[in-house]
Formats: C-alpha cells, sequence, structure tokens
C-alpha cells in the first residue's frame, strides 16, 4: 500500500493532469471525484453476509458502489468487455505509481511481465480453474492463448480442425490462417439454436468426424448466443477419438466456476478482463501438461525451450506490463470475497428474469435456450426487423444503456453483478419504446 503523505502527492498530481488533459482521458473526462474514488484510503467496505442474509436486493445495490460507473449508466455488455471494481482499480493503480519509481532492492529486478513466472499471480489463477501451477500460463488476452495453441501444434496438409459456426473470429481464424498457409481443413458445424440435448449436440460433431480430425476447438459460452456448451462431454469425445481438445473460455471464467480438469480438455482459453472484472488485457491459457511438449512456441526469447519451466515459457514475450497481473489477482480475491456461487447465482437469476420478461416481447425469437442447461449470463434475443446498430446508439443516447449485438438484428445481453432487476426493468421500457416507435 501506498503511504498517505505519498499517496495524496499522487493523487495531486493526477487530479492536475485529469483538469489539463480531458481529452486524453478517452470519451468520458476524468473528473478529480473519479480519481480520489479510485485512489482514496478509505473505500467502501463490501457489503456484509449478514446483510445478504437479511436482504440480498439491497445487497447487490450497495456492491454496486465498488464500481465506478456513473449515476444513471447501465452497463449490458461483459460479452466485450468488463468494468473492474474499485480494490482492482486501486490495486492496478497503486502499483503503476509505485513501480514507476523503478526502484528495488534487488537491482536485477524490473516490474516486468514477459521474462519471469509470477507465481505469486500464476498460482491463485490455476487454483481458480482447478489447474496445476506448471500447466498455467499468463497472457494477454484469449486470443492471444487461442493464437498460440493454433500456431503451436503440428497439423499436416488434409488434417482436419472441426468447430462449430459461432466461434469468435479469435478461435477461428488462428486456424484459418494455417489452412491457408499449410493446408489444413477447417470444418465447422452448425449448432442448433438454440441446442434440446447434450446428445444432439455430441451426434452433430460426430457426423462430422473424419479419421483425419485433429483438432475440437468449440466455446465454452459462444460469442454470438450465448449458449453454454457441453465442454466436458464434448472434450470426452474428442480424447475418445485421439482429438485435442481446445476450449475457449473467453467469457467462462467469473462467469460460473470452471474446473479445467473436470472438463479434461487438453487446452483451456479465457480473458479475465471479461467476467472476472480483471483489468483489460489479462488473459489466461491451460495446457495439460501431458501435452504441453506438443506445444511449439508461437513467440521465441530467453527460456523458449527450457522444458523445464513448463507452461511458464509460453508467458515468455517480452517487456510488459506486471500491474496488470497486480490487478487480475485483486480481481480473483474479490471474487473470493463474495463467493463464486453467489455470483453465479446473481448472473443466472438476472438472466432468467430478463428472458422472461423479453421472450413475450412481440416479435422477439429468444436465441437463448430455456432453463439453465445450456445458458449463464448472456442472453440472445433477436427481433428480425430490428436495426441492432439504431437501436444500440439510441439506447446510449437517450437512456445511457449500453447494449451490443452479434448480428444486425440479434441483441446480446450481458447480466453481471452491477444490475438489479430495477435496472432490467429501466432497459425493458427503453427497448419496448424504442420498439413501438418503429411500428407507429
Ligand atoms: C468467445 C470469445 N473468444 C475470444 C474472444 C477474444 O477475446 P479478447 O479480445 O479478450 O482476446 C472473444 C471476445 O469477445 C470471445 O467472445
Amino acid at each position: 500500500m501506498l503511504e498517505r503523505r505519498e499517496f495524496i502527492q499522487a493523487l495531486g498530481a493526477a487530479t492536475l493532469a485529469g483538469w489539463a488533459h480531458p481529452a486524453e482521458a478517452g470519451p468520458l473526462p476524468v473528473y478529480p471525484d473519479l480519481i480520489h474514488r479510485a485512489l482514496c484510503p478509505e473505500a467502501p467496505p463490501l457489503p456484509s453476509d449478514q446483510l445478504f442474509r437479511r436482504s440480498s436486493e439491497t445487497y447487490w445495490s450497495e456492491l454496486r458502489r465498488q464500481f465506478l460507473f456513473r449515476r444513471g449508466f447501465l452497463y449490458l455488455n461483459n460479452g466485450t468487455v468488463g468494468s473492474s471494481p474499485l480494490p482492482v482499480v486501486r490495486a492496478f493503480l497503486e502499483s503503476v505509481l509505485r513501480e514507476e519509481q523503478l526502484e528495488n532492492d534487488d537491482t536485477e529486478q524490473y516490474p516486468l511481465w514477459g521474462y519471469g513466472r509470477w507465481d505469486a499471480y500464476r498460482r491463485p489463477m490455476a487454483e481458480f480453474i482447478g489447474a496445476e501451477l506448471d500447466e498455467l500460463a499468463l497472457v494477454r488476452n484469449a486470443t492471444e492463448g487461442l493464437n498460440y495453441v493454433a500456431n503451436g501444434l503440428d497439423l499436416k496438409p488434409g488434417d482436419e480442425v472441426l468447430t462449430t459456426d459461432q466461434e469468435h473470429p479469435s478461435g477461428l481464424e488462428p486456424w484459418r490462417l494455417k489452412a491457408k498457409r499449410y493446408g489444413i481443413e477447417v470444418k465447422q458445424v452448425e449448432l442448433p439454436i438454440p441446442p434440446t440435448s447434450k446428445q444432439q449436440l455430441l451426434d452433430f460433431f460426430e457426423a462430422q468426424r473424419t479419421t483425419r480430425t485433429r483438432v475440437l476447438l468449440v466455446s465454452h459460452v459462444t460469442t454470438t448466443t450465448g449458449v453454454v456448451l457441453p465442454v466436458r462431454e464434448l472434450c470426452g469425445w474428442a480424447r475418445q477419438h485421439g482429438i485435442f481438445s481446445l476450449v475457449d473460455g473467453a467469457h467462462a471464467v467469473g462467469m460460473f466456476p470452471v474446473n479445467v480438469k473436470e472438463i479434461d480438455c487438453d487446452f483451456y482459453v479465457s480473458s479475465p478482463h471479461k467476467w472476472l472484472l480483471a483489468p483489460l488485457g489479462c488473459g489466461l491459457l491451460y495446457v495439460r501438461n501431458d501435452v504441453l511438449d506438443r506445444l511449439w512456441n508461437t513467440l521465441a526469447t530467453a527460456e523458449w525451450d527450457n522444458r523445464e519451466i513448463r507452461a511458464a515459457r509460453l508467458q515468455h514475450f517480452g517487456s510488459t506490463n506486471m500491474s496488470l497481473l497486480v490487478g487480475l489477482k485483486a480481481a480473483i480475491d474479490f471474487w473470493r470475497a463474495i463467493g463464486p456461487k453467489r455470483i453465479e447465482r446473481r448472473i443466472r437469476d438476472l438472466h432468467a428474469y430478463l428472458k422472461g420478461r423479453i421472450a413475450d416481447f412481440p416479435g422477439a425469437e429468444l436465441h437463448s435456450a430455456p432453463g439453465e442447461e445450456f445458458t449463464g449470463g448472456i442472453l440472445a434475443v433477436n427481433f428480425p426487423r430490428l436495426d441492432r446498430m439504431k437501436l444500440q446508439q439510441w439506447l446510449y443516447e437517450k437512456h445511457r444503456i449500453r447494449i451490443r449485438g452479434t448480428s444486425e438484428t440479434r441483441l446480446r445481453l450481458s447480466t453481471h453483478i452491477y444490475l438489479n432487476q430495477a435496472d432490467l426493468d429501466r432497459f425493458l421500457a427503453a427497448l419496448e419504446e424504442y420498439l413501438q416507435s418503429q411500428t407507429a
């Protein structure tokens, strides 16, 4: 922690910078009160378990004070990126302020992530997803992890990668690059919207399997419809047929508890800056111990060929900002302080409420499945005659509600812990207003 005097000096400098160059701070000026909230030593405490037991709605409303959102702004798009809570922002910023002084008793030490093991940060992340320390590399986002796997596996022309039609470009494109460069094949299973059973999904994959199928790539939660795929069953099926399994868990970590050993995949990738609310620029790449030696590095610098450091060789990518790791660890601590199960329940309850209400809207086509088996925190709903981009812009300009979609007509709505039922009602009323204005 910063000493109080140092903190006040830092705050003064940051405040001046905020006033002097508001335009450089991005679309919103960084007013001193925001800087003060982010850095002030007296952060609001987390609401208590007692409060949760007494009134869970009050608990969640109290918890919202942990976020930097301005009053009246609603955010429903964790599918792209989340907002870090104050303890995470503060841990990150304090680390930046401390480390920028570049003093260290050990004169070989610098605040660089990109050459070292950083076990103090890697270990809690590994524990959080049920991995061994040796099997986890901290990378900068899911895109990086997904590319490392596609680039790192030896495949021959004609070898096949089996995936779905709902993958994010960061999952699919690395394999398409490999297809163009090395002549492998990429096959996409068309996922039913919504799926009806796990067996139905397994049958779709089995129907496309050939003797050349080498890799299975599936999202844990897809980016387009938010469907939660039965990754344990799919990876089991892949293992049975000697196929590598790669799970793109960009959305899953933080949305619900993830255990890579239970899933029993070969590779698991995520972007904790989405649902775990870590600072932007945090990613993870899990590689099962047995397959680690079959994965080549994409980037080579010191120790790229040191097999003894296991997955850590994959996080050797040159100098970058280790304060992000401090923020990542703070995000895990925040999660544990509230309770992953409690968070999952809240995300699912809000999702169920929104799904129930929106299903009754005229013209709404639910692309998310009913119930919980195939859903988590992302709701996909299609309005065939809607111009999604116009609605998205209108919602922000008129109501300061931020959403996103995954086609010209489909909305993708995230229900994270900073929302409550009244917020969702406000969003629904605004949506209704817009839809009515279009039919009038
Ligand atoms: C399923 C999925 N995979 C990968 C990514 C890429 O994530 P990042 O941009 O954090 O690398 C996204 C981003 O939205 C995604 O939705």
